[in-house]
């Protein structure tokens, strides 16, 4: 069997490693020739645990191939797989332009039966659209060589991609011919020993699929934020009834932790997208409306928090950030709440002190210089006014409290992750601030 994948980004460079770990001769293309070179090289331009080992291997072993030439890699191909980035537009909209000009493309090079799959996220309705292009740029060759086309939604977690890749809990594929079918197939088998199903669909309900996967899992995690902003109010304790409500099969434990709001590439994008693709058709998507507005309002909830323990006087106070990323294991900053609170903070005229174990490269690459990096968790707490914990990377999860006391002007942890115990904390002598729990004021003083 042999591939190309059309797109060095996340989704593709995952999606080429894997096939070609599992023997499948695979061609990753990009148009951004330093990218490619970079890649001959086992240099990467994201960082996903295990995958620079996976390449390089593949590399080695000669059946995973780097090139900015599609024309040539498509030759002889069984399937070309379009990972190209699909960037917002203002309104919400996937902007199609890379992907149609990529099948356009595989249209003019082709010289054989293939499958054309869609990897992207794409709107329901691009398939057709990719089908088109190819078959355009075919009758303008006056070629009468046949394909398909299929989609073929990723579901892959950031930070967890390889393992996701390796062992999916199902594959959705989108299919208009038992020849694709059975090409589909063959490609995956694979993939599914651990015995999870391939799904085969038509075209659109797999366009559709991985939308509704992406705004069921968001509307989750806004749901869980609205019952946590509730449960502060009324003194309940969102960590109780998360598992409450979790051990409940129907609903399930998974993706029910309230936080700061959701971020990243995925969920952001595809809730905005589908709105749109609603309204578009004249209808309105109401709860994904309200899911988005509960997360915009989310992401401010902890500058809030530190507003009214310091009763507005912010100025010229500085504050430590752990995390900047937008979720653990991964240096994506991609509408990361991090920017959002670091923007509130600058405004209300604070100096940040930001620590992540993988994401200050690209941190800095957003903000530049208006903040500090520190090299370590305690470098960042010195002398600050509090600290704030906005994402839960595991180092950050038993850090040495002693030795924040003694470093740490205020002792006053914001936790945006409730990765700790407000009775431990409290004991040690902090105030602390998680979602959705009570707020708690140190024992001394209380006492007092
Ligand atoms: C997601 C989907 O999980 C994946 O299937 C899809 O293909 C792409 O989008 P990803 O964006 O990598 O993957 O991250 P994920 O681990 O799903 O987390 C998304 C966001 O939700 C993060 O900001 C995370 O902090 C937040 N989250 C997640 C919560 O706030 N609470 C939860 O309980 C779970």
């Amino acid at each position: 069997m042999k591939i190309a994948v059309v797109g060095t980004g996340y989704v593709g460079l995952v999606t080429g490693t894997c096939f070609a770990e599992v023997g499948i001769e695979v061609t990753c293309i990009d148009i951004d020739k330093k990218k490619i070179e970079n890649l001959k090289q086992g240099i990467l331009p994201i960082y996903e645990p295990g995958l620079e080992k996976m390449v390089l291997r593949n590399v080695e072993k000669d059946r995973l191939h780097f090139s900015t030439d599609l024309a040539s890699a498509i030759q002889e191909c069984n399937a070309a797989f379009i990972a190209v980035g699909t960037p917002p537009g203002e309104d919400g909209s996937a902007d199609l332009k890379y992907v149609i000009g990529v099948a356009r493309e595989i249209g003019r090079s082709m010289n054989d039966y293939l499958v054309v799959v869609t990897k992207s996220t794409v709107p329901v309705g691009t398939a057709k659209k990719v089908k088109q292009a190819v078959q355009e740029e075919l009758d303008t060759r006056g070629s009468d060589l046949l394909f398909d086309v299929a989609s073929n939604p990723e579901f892959l977690k950031e930070g967890a991609a390889i393992d996701d890749f390796l062992k999916p809990d199902r594959i959705v594929v989108g299919i208009e011919s038992e020849k694709a079918e059975e090409l589909m197939r063959k490609l995956y088998k694979p993939f599914l020993l651990n015995g999870h199903p391939i799904i085969f669909m038509d075209v659109p309900s797999a366009e559709m699929t991985k939308y509704a996967a992406n705004s069921m899992l968001a509307t989750k995690i806004s749901f869980m934020n609205d019952i946590a902003n509730l449960c502060e109010i009324m003194g309940a304790d969102v960590n109780m009834v998360r598992r409450g409500i979790g051990s409940d099969s129907r609903i399930g434990n998974k993706f029910i932790y309230p936080g700061i709001g959701y971020g990243g590439s995925c969920f952001p994008k595809d809730v905005k997208a589908l709105i749109k693709t609603a309204v578009d058709h004249g209808y309105e998507m109401q709860i994904l409306k309200s899911v988005e507005s509960v997360n915009e309002n989310q992401k401010e909830v902890l500058f809030n928090k530190v507003k009214n323990h310091f009763k507005g006087d912010l100025a010229g106070k500085t504050f430590a950030l752990w995390g900047l990323s937008f979720k653990p294991k991964t240096d994506d900053m991609r509408e990361a709440p991090s920017l959002v609170i670091i923007n509130k903070l600058l405004e209300a005229g604070c100096k940040v002190k930001a620590y992540d174990p993988v994401a200050i490269k690209e941190a800095h690459h957003l903000i530049g210089d208006k903040i500090k990096y520190a090299k370590d968790a305690y470098e960042a707490v010195i002398d600050v006014d509090a600290l704030l914990v906005i994402t839960e990377w595991p180092e950050f999860r038993a850090p040495n409290f002693e030795v924040i006391s003694r470093l740490i002007k205020n002792k006053v942890i914001f936790d945006g992750r409730n990765i700790y115990e407000a009775k431990e904390l409290q004991e040690l002598g902090f105030a602390y601030y998680g979602i959705g729990v009570q707020q708690v004021q140190p024992v001394t003083e209380m006492t007092n």
